[in-house]
This record gives C-alpha cells, sequence and structure tokens, in this order.
C-alpha cells in the first residue's frame, strides 16, 4: 500500500494536467530526462502541441533549459468580466483554469523559476516567471527556447521573420514548402532586417489537414524583446527566437519579473478565433483612474494624396540637404505643399459638413526634405510648423467647426530624438488643443543598432502612450512592434498600423486575399489603423502617370469598416472621390467604430469573412462581408436582431458585373426590411465585398420597402 501510494505521489509530482472550463482542452505539464519542463496541448482529443520543451538559455549564466525538478505545483480557476474602454464586446468574460508549477535546479543551488498556464476555453496562455531570491537577480536572456511541435505539415499563412517590419505580404503554402518560398516573400522593403534562421512572424496562423485552426502569439509584451517562430520544416516544430538588441543580447531581466505570456488559440471553427479575446484576458487591467477622455475617432486626412496623385507632397520645399537648425522661413517652397492652412480649411469644411471627428494633417512640420534612408539623429522638432501652415489659425477655425486636429509625429526612426523632445511635442499638443497623434518610425531605428521590435523600443512604445496618457492623448503608432493586446492596460493607445495597409496599395498593391488574412493575423493583436475606404482604385485616374490600382471593388472598401475591427478609423480617400458617390459614401458617414457586440458570421483564412457589429449604446447594427479573388455568395443570418421587430437594413452590394480589377465602382444601393428571422445570401464579386447598415424606423420609412 504504501509503496502504491509513494509510486502515485512521484508520479504526480512529474505529472499535471489541467482541462479548459469546457473541457475541450487539456494541457499537459511533465518533466522528463535530464529535468526538461515539457508541455502537450490538446483539442477535443486532437494533438494541438505534441510533447514541447520549454526553457530559457542566459548570458553568462548557467542555463533555464534542464535540471529542473517540481517543487510545488497550485492550481486555481476564474471566471468574471470586464468592460474594455473601447472594443468588439461591451464586456468580455474571463474564464479559465490556471497551473503554475514551480521548478527548481538542485545543481544550481536550488535556483527557481515559474511557469504559469492558464487554460481558456478558445486557447492557451503560458508565462515564465523569475521570482526574487538568493541566487537569481540580475540575468540577460540570450534566447528563449519555447518550442511548439505542431502535429503535422500545416497550412500557414505568413511574413518573413524579421526585426524591423511586419509590412510583407503573406504566403499562405505548407509549413514545408516555407524555405523554397522565403526568398521570394522577402520582398524589398524600407528598413527591413530579416531574420538569418528559417522564421516567421507572429501572429502566426494555421490550419491543421483534421481541420483545427491554430494561432500562436504572444501577450502583455512590455520590457521584453518580441518573439518570432523558427521554424524546421521537416519535423514541423517551431521555436522561439527574440528580437536582438544593438549587441546581440535579447532580455535584460531583473527578479521579480516575467516574459510576456506565449499564445496558442485554437478552435476546430475559424469564426472562434476571431472571436478570441484571449490575448486581451492575458493583459492587465488598466490602472488609469480617468478615461472618459478616451474616444473612439472616425476621420480624415491629407494623406493618400501623397501617395497616389504625386500633386501634393509632404515636404515645403524641394527635397534637400537640410537640417533642423536652418531657417525654413527662407526655403524655396517646391510649389506642392500638402499641408497649408487653405488645405487644412477645406479637409474640416469637409469633416464638419459629413460629421468625422478629426483630421489628420501630415506634413505640417519641417524636416520632411531630409528624412529618410540618412540614419540622422534629428530630423523633426515635433513643434515647427513650415511657413504655409498656421498652427492656431487652422486650431481655431476646426474648434468653430467642431472637428479636432490629429497631430503627426514622424519619428524617423530617430527614438531618441522623439524622446528628448516628448514633454515639449506634447505640451505644444495641449497648448493648441490636439487630443491625438499619429505616430511613426519609418527607417532604421536610432539608437543605431537597436531593432523596431527589441526589448529598448518595446520599452519606448510603452513610454510613449504612458507619457501621452499624462497629457490625455490618444496614440496611433505606425511602424511600431506589432500589438499583444496592451490597449487593455493602455487604453490610450487606440490603434497600430504595423503590417501591410492601404499605403501599399500605391505601390505595387496588396492581393485580394491580403485582408482576409490580416484579422487572422496582426489584428489578433489588437486594433489597426489600416486605412480603408478608396473609392477612386484606379489610380490612373490622376493623370500623373501611375498605372496602380487598388485591388478592391468599392464595396470591399465599405465592409473593411466591420471586418477590420478599429475603434480609430479612417476615410483614406480624397474628398472629391467622396463627393463622385454620395450613396455609398452614407455607409462610411453612418457606420459605427465601437460596439456592444460583435457576431462572427463566416470566416475562413484567406477566402472569405463575415462580421455583424451592433454598435456602441445603439440600435444599430452594421454588417461587413469580404471575399478575396474569387466570387462567392455570403450567408448573412440576423439573428443578433431583437427578435419580433423590423428594421430598416440598406444593403451595398457589388453590381453582377463589378469586378475588383476591371469594374470596381459598380455597385448597388437597396433598402429592404428585415427581422431576426431574415437570411440573405448576397452575391459578392471577385475582390469584392457586402456591406449593410440596419437601423430602427418607422412604419412609414418602411413603406413601399421589399421584406427580406
Ligand atoms: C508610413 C505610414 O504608414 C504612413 O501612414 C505615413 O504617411 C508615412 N509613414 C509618413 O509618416
Ligand atoms: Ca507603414
Amino acid at each position: 500500500m504504501l509503496l502504491l501510494f509513494v509510486f502515485a505521489n512521484s508520479l504526480w509530482a512529474h505529472a499535471q494536467e489541467i482541462f479548459s472550463p469546457n473541457k475541450n482542452l487539456s494541457l499537459k505539464f511533465e518533466i522528463k530526462e535530464n529535468g526538461v519542463p515539457t508541455y502537450q496541448l490538446t483539442y477535443k482529443k486532437k494533438p494541438v502541441i505534441q510533447p514541447s520543451s520549454l526553457g530559457l538559455e542566459l548570458k553568462d549564466m548557467p542555463s533555464f533549459m534542464d535540471g529542473f525538478s517540481i517543487t510545488n505545483t497550485a492550481q486555481s480557476s476564474v471566471d468574471n468580466s470586464w468592460n474594455p474602454v473601447m472594443g468588439e464586446e461591451k464586456t468580455i468574460r474571463n474564464n479559465y483554469n490556471e497551473l503554475v508549477v514551480t521548478l527548481a535546479q538542485a545543481k544550481n543551488n536550488n535556483r527557481y523559476i515559474r511557469i504559469r498556464f492558464r487554460l481558456f476555453n478558445d486557447g492557451l496562455g503560458f508565462r515564465y516567471e523569475f521570482p526574487k531570491q538568493n541566487d537569481l537577480n540580475y540575468f540577460v536572456i540570450k534566447e528563449e527556447r519555447t518550442e511548439f511541435q505542431l502535429a503535422g505539415n500545416h497550412k500557414i499563412f505568413w511574413i518573413p521573420g524579421d526585426y524591423d517590419t511586419n509590412e510583407y505580404a503573406y504566403t499562405t503554402s505548407k509549413i514545408s514548402e516555407i524555405p523554397s518560398l522565403m526568398q521570394k516573400a522577402t520582398i524589398e522593403i524600407n528598413s527591413q532586417w530579416p531574420i538569418k534562421e528559417l522564421a516567421v512572424q507572429t501572429p502566426s496562423m494555421m490550419k491543421s489537414a483534421d481541420g483545427l485552426y491554430i494561432n500562436i502569439h504572444e501577450a502583455a509584451l512590455i520590457n521584453y524583446p518580441a518573439m518570432y517562430l523558427e521554424v524546421d520544416p521537416v519535423t514541423n516544430k517551431l521555436r522561439s527566437h527574440l528580437a536582438p538588441d544593438a549587441v546581440g543580447n535579447k532580455g535584460y531581466m531583473q527578479t521579480d519579473t516575467q516574459t510576456p505570456w506565449r499564445t496558442i488559440v485554437v478552435s476546430d471553427k475559424a469564426t472562434e478565433i476571431l472571436a478570441s479575446k484571449l490575448i486581451l484576458n492575458l493583459n492587465e487591467p488598466t490602472s488609469y483612474k480617468d478615461v472618459s477622455w478616451i474616444k473612439p475617432i472616425k476621420f480624415i486626412g491629407i494623406w493618400w494624396e501623397y501617395f497616389v496623385a504625386g500633386k501634393s507632397t509632404w515636404a515645403y520645399g524641394v527635397e534637400n540637404n537640410v537640417k533642423l537648425t536652418d531657417d525654413f522661413s527662407k526655403l524655396t517652397t517646391n510649389g506642392k505643399h500638402g499641408a497649408t492652412t487653405e488645405r487644412a480649411k477645406e479637409y474640416i469644411d469637409f469633416a464638419s459638413k459629413n460629421g468625422f471627428d478629426a483630421i489628420l494633417i501630415e506634413g505640417w512640420n519641417i524636416g520632411w526634405e531630409d528624412w529618410i534612408n540618412n540614419w540622422k539623429e534629428e530630423v523633426f522638432d515635433y513643434v515647427t510648423a513650415y511657413p504655409d501652415f498656421d498652427v492656431k489659425a487652422v486650431h481655431e477655425y476646426a474648434a468653430s467647426k467642431g472637428v479636432k486636429i490629429m497631430m503627426h509625429h514622424e519619428t524617423s526612426g530617430s527614438a531618441t530624438n522623439y524622446e528628448r523632445r516628448l514633454d515639449r511635442a506634447f505640451q505644444f499638443m495641449k497648448d493648441n488643443g490636439y487630443n491625438s497623434v499619429k505616430t511613426g518610425y519609418v527607417g532604421k531605428i536610432i539608437p543605431r543598432g537597436e531593432h523596431h521590435d527589441g526589448q529598448w523600443m518595446v520599452d519606448h512604445y510603452i513610454h510613449v502612450a504612458k507619457r501621452a496618457a499624462d497629457y490625455k492623448i490618444m496614440v496611433d503608432s505606425h511602424e511600431a512592434v506589432r500589438p499583444t493586446g496592451l490597449n487593455r492596460t493602455f487604453p490610450n493607445w487606440i490603434a497600430q498600423e504595423s503590417a501591410r495597409g492601404t499605403e501599399f496599395e500605391s505601390m505595387g498593391g496588396l492581393s485580394p486575399d491580403h485582408t482576409t488574412i490580416l484579422p487572422f493575423t496582426r489584428l489578433m493583436g489588437g486594433p489597426m489603423d489600416f486605412t480603408p475606404g478608396i473609392f477612386q482604385t484606379d489610380l490612373s485616374y490622376y493623370g500623373t502617370g501611375s498605372t496602380q490600382r487598388v485591388n478592391t471593388t468599392l464595396v470591399k472598401q465599405l465592409a473593411y469598416y466591420v471586418t477590420m475591427y478599429s475603434p480609430l478609423q479612417m476615410a483614406a480617400d480624397i474628398p472629391g472621390n467622396y463627393e463622385r458617390f454620395p450613396d455609398a459614401f452614407q455607409f462610411i458617414k453612418d457606420v459605427a467604430v465601437d460596439w456592444d457586440n460583435s457576431y462572427i458570421l463566416e470566416a475562413e483564412p484567406g477566402d472569405y469573412i463575415t462580421i455583424a457589429r451592433k454598435a456602441k449604446a445603439k440600435n444599430e447594427w452594421f454588417v461587413g462581408g469580404i471575399t478575396d479573388e474569387n466570387v462567392r455568395t455570403a450567408n448573412i443570418t440576423f439573428d443578433y436582431l431583437p427578435a419580433g421587430k423590423k428594421y430598416i437594413a440598406t444593403i451595398y452590394a457589388d453590381a453582377k458585373d463589378a469586378n475588383w480589377n476591371k469594374n470596381p465602382q459598380k455597385y448597388t444601393v437597396t433598402k429592404v426590411v428585415v427581422t431576426s428571422k431574415s437570411v440573405l445570401k448576397q452575391y459578392i464579386a471577385p475582390g469584392g465585398g457586402v456591406a449593410i447598415s440596419i437601423k430602427e424606423g418607422t412604419t412609414s420609412d418602411m413603406k413601399g420597402l421589399n421584406k427580406l
């Protein structure tokens, strides 16, 4: 009896298993041979992650790779809910079972770590924790060695692993095909730094042959470098790889501390991947006391014309060898400066007439003549306007029309210069009535040798978000490290770019399936400032010699306001183009950007997405559906509408002969009456979409309308 007990007890000490609240997922933790920590994950009895080892290599210190034994385990459960400041859902349920294992290394004076696993119904999160202890204080991470042994040669939607950019086009292939496709996938982009080892970025989206959708990313990336996945194309094993700093080290740590969460979202339904709130749940609640100043923003901007028309520029003068200390009032103008007081007033008029919250004005400040590629320390000062842009006059005019101006801080990658000037820049914004800023990090980073995704820059972006909060300023960062749900903790960091967005439609174009992949990859981490809303898709229209085209129908651009979640949404086209299509523009004017509920109706990465959402605190619903290059029939249900009531749905649809390539601007706008029982089989053109707004109406409003 006693022997049996001892045996069982020692087994218990080596293996631990927990289940998700609904029992679909199981997580098993074990100490394998040589004291190597190992975990495995199954979903409805199918292997998601086969036994995979956990550990870290340290610099000039014994590693955290092996020689471990379990000294303690603890299990607990949590089921509560919380309300994000802005989001896809008004209330988010946080429900998981937790296992914490304490692992000591006898060979290293019983130095110990903890691994914390949280198993939700939609996946697993786990992190390494380093408590305060005698034999561990400061340490430097040489590499994190977290393994993800996949159960097969899955289909994967990937972009090349790169320390400095996420602005690549996606490749869809088998894992085994990544090596032969890597070179082609690594197209040339500004300030890229492809990883030498075979690696892909996260969020990494995969689909197994037996129909499991698996998404690997991270949550709460704070004071640590971003993680990429090294790929073994023979064994289907993925392994963590961290962004290095200028001297090749990875993370600088001091106990008590921890790594970000490693996340594996899994389901047999693609729609559940998009609905997952696991990454947000693994981030800390905000500590901001007052969040009343954080608001959704729908905006237009002096922006797209820089990319397409060639008729205006960020720079005031001729691209030249200038210095910040030069007298810019003496600069000879190139005659094409976009951000003039006059132009700003025209945009303000348009914004106010059409109900936009704000206008973004890029190119308002000195420095653009000489900003790219020179790795200059000081390109912008963030407070001096060009001679033809009157900050005070523009703000007074905007205020009189009830419109906000969105600040633009392009840093040219010189984060040091930006940090030195940050307080003055934010004070300038306060003094002049700005409450939001679009930041940008185009170019190689200064401090020289640092990367966009390294620990130093990760801390920089957070520093900017926190400092901005001190001034009640909202931040929309471009070219920053991809998001990991930190908008929960820092809710004024309201959106990010960190992916290939609309700007690339003017530089070679996005493939028609790109935006059916983004929500499964980049947007898993947080809202994206994708800058949708381009109506004039054929850029030869401008007569500037451009033969580029935006690879969508006009209606697909409308659908993006629903399929591409962000509480900050731009109507990116030039106002004149909206005036040409007033009936389609109506959808952009109406669509909400903050939501009570979201319903992922249909989805398949790389193929299609259909989503319905209920506007925040309003009885209005919006539906967006998109397809790739193939025609499709979307199955749109309305069962999220309150039962027994009639609503008016305005359906913006591709015309039968519409096509992203040859006939993008043909569409129909139809009003019908819908109820919770209605079902719509909606034709979507190749590269097209559908957008629907649903509102309450009186009987007389509904008179003469067909019922769906
Ligand atoms: C790249 C950003 O993505 C784009 O939106 C911006 O206009 C330029 N940088 C200039 O800052
Ligand atoms: Ca960009």
